[in-house]
């Protein structure tokens, strides 16, 4: 169908947050699946729980959908509006929403999966990917598409008898489970219509994104992996000794909030210790904390001990996208690693300008295939803009036949998938496609003749076409640079801070954490035609990009340091892997976006992951359950809504007086947000740090990275641990010597003795 606009494409999700807009707007509410959400599940809870639930039933056969009762305390059923409103006002519930439905975070929406995209699994290249057990026995739940058994990733050689605290289980796949996946769970997403899609029943894969995730997290090691000969090396994933538990959350339409709490719930019970997230809300749709399914499950499940990581979204590069963003998960954004996928132009004889893309293009490498700009072969009735864009229906079929066509991606309508799909089926042989904002990340085009270059490298080949009555060209297949200078540097796509949920709070809550989530090869879903090449065997791994990709590095390592650290607590796991990132990349100069400006916290929250540091942290910012329920007051929640949300709500706890969104600063978290900070004022900021170095004795002093306007003072400016466990305080006061800083300005303390160093950054701004 014509007109499409990539909105749609790309968002399905945009039709659901209309649904949910007027669904909420007093007038025009639909019937639908609602959440009713009752915070955490009690024994007091389970009364109230089951009285509302059988009063639901009453009025209506197969309203439930979902049940909670595990951990998280509610359900999903379908309900009129008026039945929706009036059940939010019973007693003992905390919210009742529509089902929200999110996307999975690979650059490509599924939509486009079928394409056949980027893929595999290899750790990044800075890191020293530990023992082949590294995160032995921890069991990583995984939200996602499905896993497909069959890969060599997920055999269980050398794996001992699965942990006998397990208490999860395989549903529905038979001859799934084995030592490495020792769990698979599918949830019937209610919207689904689609009759012929029986899908939904299985924990099997039909996308690949879950394999892909999966094996990223807790993959075993497979010697030769590549794509098609591409990316050849050792697939491992970031925690080979761990198992994986795999919750289907996911469909082709995308994954429904009530299936992701039943998910968190079953999880829960079940015992994993890590949850992976590669999914979330697009940038332009964010849901507040107890309207979202996430952020919900994500609280009860980190309740019960379990560290929680949720990709930040490729919504980038623009501020105020990143998604997932409440203060009990851990964020990742994504960077690219030291391997580029290069698919060079020839023309004019020898010239040869750079692209990037993964293709097996076959047409020769001798310049010798006549070739045409967009713009050349406008329709009469089409625009210059939309011709030179290859845009649909916009060029003439004769002009472009038997041509590589050259088109630029500068206006927003149309995906490069449908200029792809233009050019081919107007018998264009090739394209060759002008776009920064690719840049550094590899498309997967299988056979066709399709690369992106730079527009700086454009006007080269402009003045050729210009020149010359029958110009001529090649495009060439990918060949793979490695040891690529810079790396890391931030994926273009990937979500930026600060977040545009809760100000204050995680404003200093841009992503936490960075991690390799650029052309990554791991695992994909077994006979996936979509991805195969002609005439050849299905590929075992493949090679996308997304923060979905990113996410599981970060699973992984969580693994790995609460297998060498059990006792700890989510909270610590993700301060060691913050405090001891990296800002410095293989040329030992500051990480940098692709386009080349000198990351912030905005970009990669602490930096680049560093898997020995984070195994060795010395100091942690524990964020205790008071520090989370002081942030739910901040933001607004009134200490009986807390009580219900929360099972760990200490005796006595109220909110405090002043709950006022500037004291979320305040909340013990590794990284540091303070706004509002106009005309001189100051602020006084209070952070404790645990020491863990497990040598006792240890001193620490200070060093501060101060942005000008701004003045740090901290006391004391020693540390002095006397033995483990031992908790110390420090104030930050940062006052501004400018009327009013000129935009967010970073900078970090830190804290070193002989061997270690523990890094805080943060952001201070006057908005
Ligand atoms: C990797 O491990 C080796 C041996 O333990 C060590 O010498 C090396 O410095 C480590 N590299 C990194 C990047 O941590
Ligand atoms: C184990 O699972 C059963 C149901 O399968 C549940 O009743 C029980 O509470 C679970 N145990 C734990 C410790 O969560
Ligand atoms: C191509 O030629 C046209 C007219 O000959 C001129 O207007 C245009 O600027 C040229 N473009 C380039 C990129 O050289
Ligand atoms: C893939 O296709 C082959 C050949 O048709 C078949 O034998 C095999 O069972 C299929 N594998 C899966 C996982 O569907
Ligand atoms: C707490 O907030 C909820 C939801 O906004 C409201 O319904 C309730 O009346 C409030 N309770 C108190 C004691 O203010
Ligand atoms: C900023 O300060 C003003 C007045 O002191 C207050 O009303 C507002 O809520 C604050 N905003 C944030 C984001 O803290
Ligand atoms: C900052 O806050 C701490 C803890 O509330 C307090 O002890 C300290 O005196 C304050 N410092 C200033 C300069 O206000
Ligand atoms: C740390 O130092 C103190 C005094 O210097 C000493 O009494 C104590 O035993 C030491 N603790 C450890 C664990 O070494």
């Amino acid at each position: 169908m014509k007109g499409y606009t990539i909105c749609y494409v790309l968002f399905p999700i945009l039709f659901v947050a209309v649904l949910v807009e007027s669904a909420g707007a007093a007038e025009g509410e639909k019937d639908g699946v609602y959440i009713v959400y009752m915070g955490a599940a009690t024994s007091s809870s389970k009364n109230d729980h089951a009285q509302l639930l059988s009063s639901v039933l009453k009025r209506r056969k197969n309203a439930l959908v979902q049940s909670y009762v595990h951990g998280i305390s509610g359900f999903a059923a379908r309900l009129s509006a008026a039945e929706a409103q009036s059940i939010a006002k019973t007693p003992g519930v905390v919210s009742v929403f529509p089902d929200p439905v999110y996307q999975l975070h690979t650059t490509r929406s599924w939509d486009f999966l079928k394409y056949g995209t980027d893929v595999v699994i290899d750790s990044s290249p800075n890191s020293n990917s530990s023992s082949s057990s590294g995160g032995y026995d921890l069991i990583i739940g995984i939200l996602d598409t499905g896993i497909s058994p069959e890969s060599e990733s997920f055999s269980d050689k050398d794996m001992g008898p699965i942990p006998s605290r397990w208490n999860g289980t395989c549903v529905d796949a038979h001859d799934f489970c084995n030592g490495k996946i020792i769990g698979a769970r599918a949830y019937n997403s209610p919207d689904d219509d689609d009759d012929d899609d029986d899908d939904d029943n299985t924990p099997r894969d039909m996308m690949g994104h879950g394999t892909h995730v999966a094996s990223t997290a807790a993959g075993t090691t497979v010697p030769d992996a590549s794509y098609y000969g591409l990316a050849t090396g050792t697939a491992t994933g970031g925690s080979p000794g761990s198992r994986i538990a795999m919750y289907r959350v996911c469909a082709r339409y995308g994954c429904a909030g009530s299936s992701i709490l039943a998910a968190f719930s079953d999880a829960i019970k079940d015992g994993v210790d890590i949850l992976s997230l590669s999914l979330g809300s697009p940038a332009s749709f964010m849901l507040d904390y107890k309207e979202d399914p996430i952020a919900i499950g994500a609280f009860h499940a980190v309740e019960n001990g379990i560290t929680v990581v949720c990709s930040a979204g490729n919504d980038g590069p623009s501020e105020e996208t990143v998604t997932n963003v409440a203060p009990w998960i851990l964020t990742v954004a994504a960077t690219t690693i030291d391997r580029k996928f290069e698919s060079n132009v020839v023309f004019n004889g020898e010239k040869v300008i750079k692209g990037e893309a993964i293709n097996f293009a076959n047409i020769g490498t001798s310049p010798v295939h006549p070739m045409i700009y967009g713009k050349s072969a406008k329709k009469t009735d089409a625009t210059e803009s939309e011709a030179r864009n290859c845009n649909p229906d916009s060029m003439d079929e004769e002009m472009i036949k038997g041509k590589i066509v050259l088109c630029d991606n500068d206006d927003d309508s149309y995906t490069f998938y449908s200029k792809e799909e233009e050019v081919r089926s107007l018998g264009g042989i090739g394209l060759v496609l002008v776009d920064d904002k690719m840049s550094g990340v590899a498309s997967n085009y299988n056979e066709f003749p399709l690369t992106v270059i730079s527009s700086k490298d454009a006007p080269g080949i402009l003045s050729y076409l210009n020149s010359t009555k029958n110009p001529v060209a090649t495009i060439l297949p990918s060949t793979v640079v490695s040891q690529y200078k810079p790396a890391p540097t931030i994926a273009y796509f990937s979500s930026r801070g600060p977040s545009s949920l809760s100000r204050n709070i995680l404003k200093a809550k841009p992503p936490d954490i960075a991690a390799p989530g650029v052309d990554i090869l791991a695992a994909w879903m077994a006979n996936d035609t979509e991805v195969t090449l002609k005439g050849k065997e299905s590929p075992k791994f493949n090679i996308i990009s997304g923060t979905s990709m990113s996410c599981p590095h970060v699973s992984g390592m969580a693994a790995v340091v609460k297998s060498q650290y059990p006792s700890w607590s989510p909270s610590a796991i993700k301060s060691a892997i913050m405090s001891t990132a990296s800002q410095i990349n293989n040329m030992k100069a500051p990480i940098t976006t692709e386009l080349g400006a000198i990351a912030t916290a905005y970009d990669y929250g602490a930096g680049e992951i560093s898997t020995s540091g984070a195994l060795q942290p010395g100091l942690v910012y524990e964020t205790t359950t008071t520090d989370y329920l002081n942030f739910l007051c901040y933001h607004g929640y009134n200490t009986s809504t807390i009580e219900v949300i929360s099972k760990d709500v200490p005796d006595g706890f109220t909110c405090p007086k002043e709950s006022s969104v500037d004291l979320i600063s305040n909340i013990n978290y590794p990284s540091i947000a303070v706004f509002n900070l106009t005309g001189k004022q100051s602020k006084n900021i209070t952070r404790t740090l645990t020491n863990v170095a497990g040598d006792g004795n240890s001193t620490y002093s200070l060093t501060i990275e101060a942005p000008s306007g701004l003045t740090i003072t901290v006391s004391p400016t020693s540390l002095q641990f006397t033995k483990n466990s031992q908790r110390l305080s420090y104030q930050v006061i940062f006052t501004t010597t400018v009327p009013s800083l000129p935009k967010d300005v970073f900078g970090s303390i830190i804290w070193t003795n002989k061997k270690l160093k523990v890094r805080t950054p943060f952001v201070a701004s006057s908005r």
